[in-house]
């Protein structure tokens, strides 16, 4: 579905990946972690073209996304729907005419049938009545919620999550984490999520996978993950507090 094939990125001297080869499975959830600055939003902003590799290329199907222009980029890029970091919402709009604006910008579909596309996305991540609330009067963890209505409501194919837990507290994280793991249930999306949060990644992830110094050091279904050798991945596991995978799904049961 989405394919690194020797994406090496450099910004001045400073190279961030370092041929890079990657294939991630439709239908899957591929978790990239890694420590801050390794890399891991540059790799997600490859995938829609807000980077481009100084060496290699970057596939979406059949189709060279690293190369494409014009009507045949816009193609590719609405397939994907995408929750960046920060992503923030639009202060003046309400909650529901922020779900509908990427419906607005990108169809010609009629008002009432945009409405009803964004009310479905609200209902389906729990703010069914929360369409008529301005974004500075909610709480952290519903403008998530609303980011990701906001990135579903063009049905996409794939999503593209920048550490969609940051600045959350736990519970509400794990809230997060199940709900991107029931949209791809329900949806049948390909996910591509990046984060720093170990315990997201493990109960999320169909694989994981660890960037360390340009390299993808570890990237292995979580129950191996947490069984590798790698001594980056095993101190990375143990600064969170990682030894097994039982440990994970604690944080999981409240
Ligand atoms: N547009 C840019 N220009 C210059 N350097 C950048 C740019 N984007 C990212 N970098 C650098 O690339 C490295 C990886 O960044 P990033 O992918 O954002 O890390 P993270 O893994 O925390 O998401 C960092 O050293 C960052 O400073
Ligand atoms: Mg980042």
């Amino acid at each position: 579905m989405i394919r690194f094939e020797n994406v090496t990125k450099r910004f001045g001297r400073k190279t961030v990946l370092d041929r890079v080869n990657l294939e991630i499975q439709a239908g899957e959830t591929f978790v990239i972690v890694g420590l801050s600055g390794a890399g891991k939003s540059v790799s997600l902003r490859h995938m829609v073209r807000l980077l481009v590799p100084e060496e290699g290329r970057v596939w979406v199907g059949e189709d060279c996304v690293s190369e494409a222009s014009g009507a045949g980029l816009d193609r590719i890029l609405r397939r994907f729907g995408m929750l960046f970091q920060g992503a923030a919402l639009l202060q003046w709009l309400n909650v529901e005419d922020n779900v509908c604006l990427p419906l607005r910008q990108k169809t010609n579909l009629p008002d009432d049938e945009i409405r009803r596309r964004a009310e479905e996305k609200l209902a389906l991540v729990g703010l069914r009545d929360a369409g008529d609330k301005m974004p500075d009067s909610i709480s952290g963890g519903m403008r998530k919620r609303v980011g990701l209505a906001r990135a579903i409501v063009t049905q996409p194919e794939i999503i593209l999550y920048d550490e969609p837990t940051s600045g959350l507290d736990p519970v509400i994280s794990r809230q997060i984490d199940l709900l991107i793991d029931s949209l791809r249930q329900r949806l049948g999306v390909t996910s591509v999520v990046v984060t720093h949060d170990l315990y997201s990644a493990l109960q999320i992830g169909s694989r994981v996978a660890m960037l360390h110094e340009g390299r993808f050091v570890e990237m292995a279904p979580p129950a191996d993950f947490i069984a590798s050798k790698h001594p980056v991945v095993r101190d990375f596991l143990r600064s969170q507090g990682i030894v097994t995978l039982q440990d994970v799904r604690k944080a999981f049961e409240t």
